[in-house]
């Protein structure tokens, strides 16, 4: 394998970012339709309001990992503290680099950049048949809090609410 390198996102990373997230099926299901050079302007806008890390392999991106402010971004039925705490808004690994502990290492550098921006923890929501994305959040050291029905799921698929303590 080759050596991997992780690193804040910029523009010039986008057209990277959008193949893997085609790639892991995120594109049809946040953009259902919706035009590449659309979708890409969007990301770009999004650079702004919420971090966006990338891991490469040489300088290709393989893998990308998504936070903002849980205070903005964060939609759940049950009370919680949001302040100071951060919310994963996505994470994808390109499917020819999956199982090979690439997502680990990119939740604990998500995990060493929120703390470094002083959240104090962090929240994730994941679909209840993502059996990956609940391992990988659990091997992370996050923990379930609820689980809720969510129009963004399809029908019979719950929201799992998981946390994370930084400090
Ligand atoms: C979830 C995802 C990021 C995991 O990335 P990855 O690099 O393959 O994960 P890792 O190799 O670091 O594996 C982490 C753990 O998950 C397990 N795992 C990975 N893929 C799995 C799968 N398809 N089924 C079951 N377990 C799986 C690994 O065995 C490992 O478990 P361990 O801690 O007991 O050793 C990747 O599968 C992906 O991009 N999925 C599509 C996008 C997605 O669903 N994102 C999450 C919602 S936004």
């Amino acid at each position: 394998m080759q050596k991997l390198s992780f690193k804040r996102a910029s523009q010039a990373d986008i057209d990277g970012i959008l193949k893997v997230m085609q790639r892991v099926g995120y594109l049809d299901f946040r953009f259902p339709n919706q035009q590449k050079d659309k979708i890409k302007k969007q990301l770009i806008s999004e650079l702004k309001d919420r971090t966006i890390l990338v891991c490469c392999s040489r300088k290709k991106v393989i893998g990308y990992s998504i936070f903002g402010p849980a205070e903005k971004f964060l939609k759940c039925p049950i009370k919680i503290s949001k302040k100071d705490h951060a919310f994963s808004l996505g994470i994808g690994i390109d499917p020819d680099y999956q199982r090979k502990s690439i997502g680990k290492k990119l939740v604990d550098y998500s995990k060493k950049i929120a703390t470094k921006q002083g959240f104090k923890g962090a929240y994730g929501d994941i679909a209840s048949n993502n059996r990956a994305s609940l391992k990988i959040q659990k091997s992370a050291g996050f923990i379930k809090i609820a689980e809720y029905d969510d129009a963004k799921r399809p029908k019979g698929i719950k929201n799992i609410l998981v946390f994370k303590k930084f400090i």
